[in-house]
């Protein structure tokens, strides 16, 4: 795992998803329209259909969420929708902006309080209370020190009920695979190669990977216990199309049965989903 990672400002990454919010081309309407959002989320839960049964949105109807990385806000619309009281921080202060308006657009920003704020240091920013539940999909790995994030948040933000639910990248799936042929097979930059291309954007300052081992190692060692943990989500469509909004399949997994492609999905998939609960 780099170390380099560890060095990375975090001035780096709030530039980089400033410069592009997660999924703020998952529409071609006007940015900020209602339109706009229900397409984003349209969108996002085609291409990315296991993330309401991870979310489980309803289960925290009238339940306090944290939720680490909103975003531009889609899941945490959802929980709110759902009828949670909802926390959302981000480091992305333009990614804040367009969540904030997307609450405002829904009519939801009575549940949903919204900060600026760096997940390592969090108790900086908010309030100390403690959650029902504390739910980060694809955001800690951004970070120069996910193991912080997760002792900072079990140490200020747990009960002993708290649940976590977290996705992170999966070091040995599919996607990995692809990256490795890209970039002709370099296993000793694999690092680097996986920062390279694991987001829209090239060029992302930090993404760790993980093993089912490691990530259970980094909750562990934060204080979490693992109660489920499953790999999901293998991009199969042709990008080329796809930036176009069209959705067909590369040639190979049209040829896969669909119940053996989403057979490697739970083997090789690209999102590390887990469950944990207070040790
Ligand atoms: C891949 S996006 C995921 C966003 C959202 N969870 C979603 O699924 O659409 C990663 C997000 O993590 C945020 N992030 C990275 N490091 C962070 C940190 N230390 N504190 C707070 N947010 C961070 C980025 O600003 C970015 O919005």
């Amino acid at each position: 795992m780099s170390t380099e990672f560890a060095e990375v400002p975090i001035q780096k990454v709030k530039d980089y998803w400033n410069a592009r919010p997660c999924n703020i081309r998952h529409s071609t309407a006007e940015i900020g329209t209602q339109e706009y959002f229900d397409q984003v989320e349209a969108r996002k839960y085609f291409v990315e259909p296991h993330i309401p049964g991870f979310a489980d949105f309803e289960k925290w109807r009238g339940k306090k969420v944290l939720e680490i990385g909103c975003g531009i806000g889609t899941d945490t619309m959802n929980f709110a929708r759902a009828g949670a009281e909802v926390t959302a921080i981000d480091l992305s202060s333009e990614s804040i902006a367009l969540a904030k308006k997307r609450a405002e657009v829904f009519g939801l920003s009575d549940r949903i309080k919204f900060f600026e704020a760096n997940a390592e240091q969090l108790a900086d920013y908010i309030p100390a209370e403690k959650y029902d539940l504390i739910y980060s999909f694809g955001v800690i790995h951004h970070s120069p020190h996910p193991d912080v994030i997760l002792k900072h948040v079990r140490e200020n933000f747990t009960k002993p009920e708290t649940r976590l639910k977290i996705m992170v990248y999966y070091r040995y799936s599919w996607k990995t695979l692809w990256m490795l042929m890209l970039e002709k097979g370099k296993f000793w930059k694999l690092d680097d190669i996986i920062a390279k291309h694991s987001e829209a954007q090239t060029g992302c300052p930090i993404t760790y990977s993980y093993s089912f081992k490691t990530a259970r190692v980094l909750a562990s060692n934060a204080g979490f216990e693992v109660t489920n943990i499953f790999a999901d989500h293998i991009f199969p469509y042709q990008i080329p199309k796809y930036v176009k909004y069209e959705y067909e399949y590369v040639w190979y997994f049209r040829m896969l049965p669909k119940g053996v492609f989403r057979w490697l999905e739970t083997k090789l998939g690209w999102h590390l989903c887990f469950d944990a609960k207070v040790k």
